[in-house]
């Protein structure tokens, strides 16, 4: 629990994966808050950046696309490792005024009533997937329920053919699971060359689904380039069923861990909506964010040179004290709650209404259903610096009691 933010200076290792899986990153982001909010890391496998863990000054950077880009990654890479492939193609990695052009041609699917337009369908796809778990005696929330419900929905709005929806499952669980690293990277190029083949087929036959969308999109009358169109599926599919997956696994967690509240959930779903916020808050699923100086920028005296890496740290953000009352508290009826979890400003979450829905259906099915919810074995948690969460949480589902 709380160290002295103002005493001892905790080693600052903040690209060490075993402090996610294993330790406890909070002392060392409760003491940079504190002490040195504008932290200079020393190069290790990774090389130099500069480490921002207070809410404001996260806020400051991803208010600034100009002065912080995104385009040449806004992941740490280890040194050595080259440029993101990504770089300046897809969504999450292009800066104004192209980022605008490339987000404008998907945005409609991700509106407010594009998303509702689609509620019935999550429900059904949440429902389906709560009764194949409940029938298991023993179950994976994050593998057997958390995970299934994004990706499916993102595979639906993609154009992804049902029949194939568990195969992309597979490899994405390859792709971003726990295994060696050349298992991950061959489940990943899968997963690039599935949507390559889809593209193809989607140029030939166009639908009413996203691929076709980008397929035939078009910015200043050219089209997007056939690799654009890849990665850029790469982008959505993986945010579409990454972040969620950790956010509604880590939040049943909290749950268990603090049964009042779900309690409160139970006596009133209403609260469901500040609910999912305070889920959001609490598992800040990306662990970092970076952004690359394009220009020479000082924050509280601290000269940051063009080139220079930018790191924002979400989870911190969202601890922050001086912004958060009481902020180690999961309180499901936190108001106001302006957690930095979906980012801020150019970049912020283009699925967010989405991902939202997604939480919200399978906490509340739960709730309609009446099932319970036991722990019932140890949570592991994910060895990486990138997302926050959980790789397994073994439960137990008890129809009649929640
Ligand atoms: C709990 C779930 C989610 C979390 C915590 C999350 C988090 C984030 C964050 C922090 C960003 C900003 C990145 C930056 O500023 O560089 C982002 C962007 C993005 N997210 Fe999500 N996301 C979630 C769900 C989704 C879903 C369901 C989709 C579905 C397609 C999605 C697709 C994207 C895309 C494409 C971007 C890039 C947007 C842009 O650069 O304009 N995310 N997300």
């Amino acid at each position: 629990m709380p160290s002295d933010p103002a005493g001892q200076p905790p080693h600052i290792n903040l690209v060490d994966p075993g402090l996610y899986s294993h330790g406890d990153p909070f002392v060392q982001w409760r003491w940079l808050r504190a002490n040195d909010p504008v932290h200079r890391h020393t190069p290790t496998d990774y090389p130099p950046f500069w480490a921002l863990t207070r809410y404001e000054d996260v806020k400051t950077v991803f208010r600034d696309a100009e002065t912080f880009s995104s385009a040449q990654g806004i992941l740490l890479r280890p040194s050595g490792h080259g440029a993101d492939p990504g770089g300046g193609r897809t969504l999450a990695l292009t800066d104004p005024p192209r980022h605008r052009q490339l987000r404008g041609l998907v945005d409609d699917w991700f509106t407010v009533r594009s998303v509702r337009a689609i509620e019935e369908k999550m429900r059904e796809v949440a429902g389906s997937v709560l009764d194949l778990a409940v029938k298991r005696e023993h179950c994976d929330f994050v593998e057997d329920i958390a995970a299934r419900i994004p990706l499916y929905m993102i595979c639906s709005m993609m154009g992804v053919p049902e029949p194939d929806w568990e195969r992309l499952f597979t490899s994405s669980r390859q792709a971003f699971g726990a295994g060696d690293p050349m298992t991950r990277r061959f489940a990943h190029l899968e997963i690039m060359g599935y949507f390559e083949d889809l593209a193809a087929a989607k140029a030939a036959n166009p639908a009413d689904d996203l691929v076709s969308v980008l397929v035939a999109g078009e910015i200043e009358g050219k089209r997007i380039s056939r690799d654009e169109v890849i990665l850029n599926c790469d982008n959505l599919f993986v945010g579409g069923a990454e972040n969620t997956r950790m956010a509604a696994a880590g939040g049943m967690l909290a749950f268990l861990e603090h049964p009042e509240q779900w309690a409160l959930l139970v006596e009133d779903p209403a609260l469901l909506p500040t609910a999912v916020e305070e889920v959001l808050r609490w598992t800040s699923t990306p662990t970092h964010i970076m952004r690359t100086a394009s220009r020479p920028a000082e924050i509280h005296g601290r000269r940051i040179e063009a080139g220079d890496l930018v790191t924002l740290w979400i989870p911190s953000a969202n601890r922050d004290e001086e912004v958060f009352a009481d902020p180690e508290r999961f309180d499901v009826r936190r108001q106001p709650n302006r957690h930095l979890s979906l980012g801020f400003g150019e970049h912020f979450c283009v699925g967010s209404m989405l991902a939202r829905v997604e939480i919200r259906l399978l906490y509340q099915e739960l709730i309609e259903r009446s099932i319970g919810i036991e722990l019932d074995g140890e949570p592991v948690r994910l060895d990486s610096i990138v997302v926050n969460g959980l790789e397994r949480l073994p439960v137990k589902l008890v129809p009649g009691r929640s």
